[in-house]
């Protein structure tokens, strides 16, 4: 069986930190969210991987998987726009020629393996085996309508009224049918061939779908909340106390923190689950958990709790920082002699709350 990954889109929902870094390469515990979406293709024995990358972040992508751990054969497809999962599929026909595969959208978490999901397909082999799972947002999803029996019944994106709460997750095995139900589906009202319409013309053309419900979390991580949800969760389940770098006598390392090479911490408190990368300097602060900090980050006189700091950022006089996303090498810092005044320079659609 092949893996599908799509690492393409415009990640609209993440901006400003997606005009300059794909969506799928967002960092949760310090890794990129296509690092745990690769672990979870590799644990199920699959090599051959295509990834759908577009022409803004492609080379991004390629960066990030160059290493490689997993001893994949990558087959890098580029979907010169972003025109849908559906057409996604389209754009790898030829990749994936006639056989079944595993499909997985790049920027989607899950807190379980998918093992007993790909058995699944592989023992009732139907035409195709969707993941759902309940959720109190349907709106924001495709939504599945399921008989007693867990067959599915109608499948609908983003729908006004949800028939149920089981919205689908973005990982999919298909039988190689999906591509005929793929060029027989026109473009929905936002202008994108859907994978979900794709699935239910699988559907009305008598094909078997089946579903498989995913018992623990799923995030969806396309959005600030959902991301610091993922990156909280993840220092919840994964993160072990490792300290690696320096912490100088005045200091107070408490409970799961992974403290990379080469960091430093100095007269400061830092309470787990914490991951801090490679090189970074923590000064007279308190971190809280929940955080993550990235490599060579300055943290100084600031106290930061539940927030995601990315590689080069600086955070400095800061009274409290919380359930907050720094960009890469961005700065935030309180003068000391400073009044009230704020003085900022704020790219597009950045977010601040005084
Ligand atoms: C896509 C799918 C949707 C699915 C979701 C999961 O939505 O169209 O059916 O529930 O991924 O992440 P999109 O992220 O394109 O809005």
């Amino acid at each position: 069986m092949k893996a599908l990954v799509l690492s393409g889109g415009k990640g609209t929902r993440l901006r400003p930190l997606t005009y300059t870094m794909a969506k799928q390469l967002m960092p949760v515990a310090n890794r990129p969210i296509l690092h745990y979406v690769m672990d979870q293709i590799s644990d199920v024995g699959i090599k051959e991987v295509g990834v759908i990358i577009s022409p803004e972040t492609g080379q991004q992508i390629k960066e990030a998987l160059k290493a490689n751990p997993w001893g994949f054969h990558f087959s890098f497809l580029l979907q010169e726009e972003p025109k849908g999962l559906a057409h996604a599929v389209m754009v790898a026909q030829e990749f994936l020629s006639c056989e079944p595969f595993l499909m997985y959208l790049g920027d989607n978490l899950i807190g379980q393996d998918i093992e007993g999901f790909v058995e699944e397909f592989q023992i009732s082999s139907p035409d195709a085996l969707i993941l759902l799972k309940e959720v109190e947002n349907p709106r924001m999803f495709g939504v599945a309508e399921v008989d007693g029996q867990g067959n599915i019944e109608r499948l609908i994106e983003k729908p006004k009224e949800p028939p149920s709460n089981l919205a689908l997750v973005g990982i999919y095995l298909f039988s190689p049918l999906v591509h005929e139900a793929i060029s027989e589906i026109e473009p929905s009202w936002r202008g994108e061939l859907e994978i979900t319409d794709a699935i239910q013309k699988l559907l009305d053309k008598g094909g078997t779908i089946k579903s498989f419900i995913l018992e623990k979390w799923w995030l969806d991580t396309g959005k600030k909340d959902d991301l610091l949800e993922a990156n909280r969760v993840v220092l919840d389940e994964l993160i072990r106390r490792e300290l690696r770098g320096d912490v100088d006598e005045k200091s107070k390392v408490t409970g799961r923190v992974d403290l990379a090479e080469k960091a430093q911490v100095e007269g400061s408190t830092i309470r787990g689950p914490v991951v801090v990368g490679e090189g970074t300097i923590i000064r007279r602060s308190f971190i809280g958990p929940y955080t993550s900090i990235g490599d060579n980050c300055v943290i100084e006189d600031a106290v930061l709790e539940h927030s995601v700091i990315l590689d080069g950022a600086v955070v400095k006089g800061i009274e409290r920082l919380e359930d907050s996303i720094v960009g890469r090498n961005a700065v935030v810092s309180k003068e000391l002699h400073n009044s009230r005044a704020l003085r900022l320079m704020i790219g597009d659609d950045a977010e601040v709350k005084i």
